[in-house]
């Protein structure tokens, strides 16, 4: 167990483990130190096991959340070796940074914002629903509600909830947008929960993949992750690795397909170039996603949709040979 700061007191990082050890394998040695981003610091549970993984280690970290540059402003008084950019890492292609050994992606929302009620993302609280992880910018989660065209509705719930019964939701936001209960977490989650009949085995709350859809669209998640993927491979050194912690379907899908690209895979079973065409980058370290063990599921409920996958770059884009 690493030594945990007040900073990530509430937080459970999710495979910590096999991160580190995918990340940093034991008795692999950097002539530099070893150079690596935690593009998704949160409460910072990983980055602080990344940095003691190693005692020439040098952290860089990124987050989009105001309150996560809190937390890392203590890390920065405990680490000399860790710098912190609060900034959407999908402007990572602005940072100036040296070559790096490892980059690590740890998807969606963190346990500090969703139990954090003024946030706007649980179903329980009478606030307002915003759900921004960025709430210095962008439009809250009752805007997009109030103003967006249908289409966007049915992307957000549809495509991004999975919702079945997205038409019945869809329908009623346009029938209740100019009211009051659109505004707020409770009255809203109660009134898409109205949209469907009871059902007594139904363990996860009725407006959950709702929620997830509007989340996802209103923080441009799956478009941010898809533009920074590319960035991301180009700033890593030859032997570097990527690490991706995905908890949605969509988002694991466009890291399949890209691993798949990089290591000179078919993307999909539409993709016809032929094997002669396709160069290889990288290599895949995981057939399969690493999954959560059950006692992990256990201790941390959270972690129960999370899918871990890990790539290693054997060769620069710019050369084709
Ligand atoms: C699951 S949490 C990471 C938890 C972290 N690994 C830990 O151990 O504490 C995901 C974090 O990524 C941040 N995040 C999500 N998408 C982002 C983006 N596009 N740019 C920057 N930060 C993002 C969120 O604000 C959140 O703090």
């Amino acid at each position: 167990m690493t030594d945990r700061t007040q900073a990530n007191a509430s937080h459970c990082p999710v495979l910590l483990d096999q991160v580190v050890k995918l990340l940093v394998p034991p008795g692999k040695s950097y002539p530099n130190g070893g150079q690596f981003l935690d593009c998704t610091f949160g409460g910072g549970g990983h980055s602080e096991a990344l940095l003691q993984a190693g005692e020439k280690i040098f952290l860089y970290a990124i987050d989009c959340d105001p309150l996560a540059k809190k937390r890392a402003q203590e890390f920065s008084l405990k680490y000399e070796n860790f710098r912190f950019y609060q900034m959407n890492f999908v402007e990572v292609g602005c940072l100036k940074l040296p070559q790096l050994d490892g980059v690590l992606m740890d998807l969606g929302v963190s346990s500090f914002q969703l139990d954090d009620e003024s946030r706007g993302f649980s179903f329980k609280h009478h606030v307002p629903l915003d759900m921004r992880m960025d709430n210095s910018r962008g439009i809250r989660a009752e805007e997009f509600l109030r103003t967006a065209d249908e289409r966007d509705l049915i992307t957000a719930i549809r495509d991004y909830g999975e919702e079945e019964q997205w038409r019945k939701v869809v329908n009623t936001i346009v029938e209740n947008r100019a009211g009051r209960s659109i505004s707020y977490c409770d009255t809203f989650a109660k009134m898409v929960a109205n949209c469907f009949s009871k059902d007594p085995r139904q363990k996860i709350h009725p407006a959950t993949k709702t929620f997830q859809g509007i989340r996802i669209f209103i923080n441009g998640e799956l478009r941010a992750l898809e533009m920074a993927l590319p960035v991301l491979f180009d700033k890593l050194a030859v032997g570097g690795r990527l690490i991706l912690v995905s908890f949605h379907s969509l988002e694991d899908r466009i890291v399949k397909k890209f691993f798949n690209a990089m290591a000179g895979k078919a993307i999909d079973k539409f993709d016809s170039q032929s094997v002669q065409e396709r160069v290889v980058f990288a290599k895949i370290l995981t057939k399969k996603p690493i999954l959560p063990s059950e006692s992990e599921i256990k201790n941390n409920p959270r972690s129960r949709s999370a899918k871990l996958r890990a790539l290693e770059k054997v060769k620069s884009c710019g050369t084709k040979k």
